[in-house]
């Protein structure tokens, strides 16, 4: 416990400033909550959708798991985005990828890596939907191109959920995004839109 102390105190400084620059931000904030954007992205730590975007707690409702998947059968998934378009009622859902994702490589690596390769399997259709492109791709853009068409993928299947479906179909206000991102650059691309 003693070992994350520096958190707390990191918090306290925080929450000083915060209220410094903006005595009523906590308040405010406690009394609603209204993204407009629905974010899901991978877990990795290099990857936290508020400060890369530049956005404010309380601007952004954020998913997050290994490889920014969504799986058709994903309760976890599923249930976030029903939250987000049917009671948040969000204008825009952003999927977003990054290179140099561990999610990727390891849907690469064909060695066994336990559970996960469950989850990964998911990774390795997206290679198999794709096989006349991928069989041009040099060995080099392999992961950077998978971790692309993986995006383009999972706005599919994005939607192709239920409560997309429903909300596309009874002409809501909602657009779906497929962004990737560089950790060498800190750069966020558009890759495709479905509006
Ligand atoms: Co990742």
């Amino acid at each position: 416990m003693a070992d994350l102390d520096y958190i707390f105190e990191q918090n306290e400084q925080w929450r000083e400033k915060v209220t410094v620059e903006d005595p009523t931000f906590f308040e405010t904030l406690a009394n609603q909550h209204t993204p407009e954007i629905l974010w899901i992205g991978c877990s990795d730590a290099r990857v936290p959708a508020n400060q890369i975007t530049g956005l404010l707690p309380g601007e952004i409702f954020v998913h997050r798991n290994i490889a920014n998947m969504v799986i058709h059968s994903d309760l976890n998934s599923l249930s976030v985005i029903q939250y987000a378009v049917e009671v948040l009622k969000v204008k825009h859902i952003i999927i977003t990828g990054h290179y140099e994702c561990g999610g990727i490589s390891a849907a690469l690596d064909p060695k066994d890596h336990g559970l996960i390769d469950n989850w990964l399997r998911h990774i390795r259709d997206v290679i198999r939907f794709n096989e006349e492109e991928f069989s041009t791709v040099p060995q080099d853009q392999y992961a950077n191109r998978l971790t692309e068409l993986n995006v383009i993928e999972q706005v599919r299947n994005l939607s192709e959920t239920t409560v997309v479906k429903h909300a596309l179909d009874s002409d809501r206000e909602l657009t779906l995004h497929g962004w990737v991102y560089s950790l060498k650059s800190g750069k966020l691309k558009e890759l495709c839109r479905v509006e």
